[in-house]
């Protein structure tokens, strides 16, 4: 845990950025598999970990900012469940390492609200997102789930709040993409043709847990990179395919590192999938550079989907003028998703609290219909302290391209004749973190090999 001072801090200018009223934080709980003692590992949800550092499940804190004071409710264990797992750190110990120095069982949060709510006090809370936890704030506050109406202003005080990155957690993420870089490396030196997926991705998993850290997210290690969010790992690697690797590590605090790297299977790209390589990693330097407090997140997605347009013009499958082929969208047949988002406690961070608040402004808000930006998570103009990736691709989607060309859509910006020799070409992401500073960016963690040139020099020594 950081200090008690520093979560004490935290509080303190989340009640000044609440101002009134009384705020509901809710632990996360353990989470069945297929019955009830047998549990997904356990994961504290990161705002209660950032107000308080306490790891423990089914734990909830009011701090009642109209009477100044901060409570901790969570039961300690009783003498069954001290047989069947051994003494613990108590709950009163671990609140003396949060700086809380009243806790109260779980029985009285009720009544507690109760009364709070008869003097007319406002119970400010963010949304749930466990199931349990909906069902958890309807028994509290004896509403209907369907009812749940969680607090704005709480949401934008914590927003505000967690969106700037102190030097520590900067540390903190440094050190989870130290351990990041590692994996990465090991599944350069790992991956040979004939290996499965899995193989990959069980090695640097292992790596990970070597090290005392989970995974901030289910891996992607795929040879088909087209597939975004692709969780099948039983494809067998061959000699010509690409791999792409999006993996990252978390901290025993719980801060998160999120890197990409595709890298051939064999020794050495294909030429056309160099070229494409080239075409993704020039957008990637282009984003990069354009990181500062000057700019919205948007117009460095919109520039990085120039370059790619761009590149791909230079390569014969699309056409036309590159800046009206973004504005018609035309670049989303190759890059579907946004740039990147921010990052932190989560490797999404704050995607609970809703991408309106975390990546938007009221004045600018999300557009949520467009194919393509309405998977940009992160729009608004950047500030110094914000944490986030750069992570530009082009996937080849077999279906998509069938869609758009059965419509003939585009086509003054797409050469469907010339992409049909790309069909199964797969996928390609480059992905780094960064924080903004007041003069630009500062690129997080160690340097991890990423032109072609110094993937293939790298793999060369473990693969023919
Ligand atoms: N690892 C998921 C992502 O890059 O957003
Ligand atoms: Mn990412
Ligand atoms: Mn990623």
């Amino acid at each position: 845990m950081f200090s008690p001072q520093t979560y004490q801090h935290r509080r303190d200018t989340l009640q000044m950025k609440v101002g009134s009223g009384l705020i509901l934080l809710l632990g996360n709980t353990e989470n069945p598999i297929n019955f009830e003692h047998n549990t997904y590992p356990f994961r504290q949800d990161s705002t209660f970990l950032y107000y308080f550092g306490i790891k423990a499940a089914n734990i909830a804190a009011v701090i009642d900012i109209d009477n100044q004071r901060t409570i901790i409710f969570g039961d300690e264990l009783n003498m069954d469940q001290i047989v069947w797992m051994g003494r613990q750190e108590t709950l009163k110990e671990k609140c003396d390492q949060s700086g809380v120095q009243t806790s109260m069982p779980f029985s009285a949060l009720q009544p507690f609200l109760h009364s709070a709510s008869k003097a007319g006090q406002q119970i400010h809370y963010l949304p749930p997102y466990q199931s349990f936890n909906k069902i958890v704030i309807s028994d509290l506050l004896g509403i209907a789930i369907k009812n749940i109406n969680p607090s704005p202003s709480l949401i934008k005080a914590v927003v505000s709040q967690r969106s700037i990155k102190e030097q520590q957690e900067l540390e903190e993420i440094e050190a989870a993409l130290k351990v990041s870089v590692d994996m990465h490396l090991l599944a350069m030196k790992f991956t040979k043709p004939g290996m499965m997926e899995r193989d990959i991705a069980n090695a640097i998993q292992h790596h990970a847990a070597n090290h005392g850290s989970p995974l901030a997210y289910p891996p992607i290690v795929t040879v088909h990179g087209e597939i975004l969010h692709n969780s099948y790992k039983l494809n067998i690697l061959k000699q010509g395919d690409m791999l792409l690797n999006d993996s990252g590590a978390e901290t025993a605090l719980g801060y998160a590192a999120d890197l990409t790297r595709t890298f051939p299977v064999g020794a050495n790209f294909t030429t056309q999938q160099r070229e494409l390589y080239d075409v993704v990693l020039h957008s990637f330097y282009a984003a990069r550079e354009l990181l500062s407090p000057e700019i919205t997140f948007k117009e460095v997605h919109l520039s990085a989907c120039e370059r790619l347009v761009e590149g791909l013009i230079a390569l014969g499958l699309m056409k036309g003028d590159p800046k009206e082929a973004v504005r018609q969208h035309a670049h989303t047949l190759f890059f579907q998703c946004g740039l990147g988002h921010m990052m932190g406690l989560d490797v999404h961070d704050m995607e609970d609290l809703g991408e309106q608040y975390v990546g938007y402004t009221e004045e600018e808000p999300k557009d949520t219909r467009t194919f393509g930006l309405k998977s940009l998570r992160l729009g608004k103009k950047l500030a110094p302290g914000f944490v986030l990736t750069v992570e530009p691709g082009i996937y080849i989607i077999p279906e998509l391209i069938d869609r758009w060309q059965a419509e003939n859509k585009l086509s003054d910006f797409i050469n469907y004749d010339k992409l049909r020799t790309y069909r199964n070409f797969g996928g390609i992401r480059i992905e780094d973190n960064f924080v903004i500073t007041e003069s630009g960016y500062r690129q997080l963690g160690p340097e991890l090999i990423k032109t072609a040139h110094e993937i293939e020099n790298f793999r060369k020594d473990y693969v023919s």
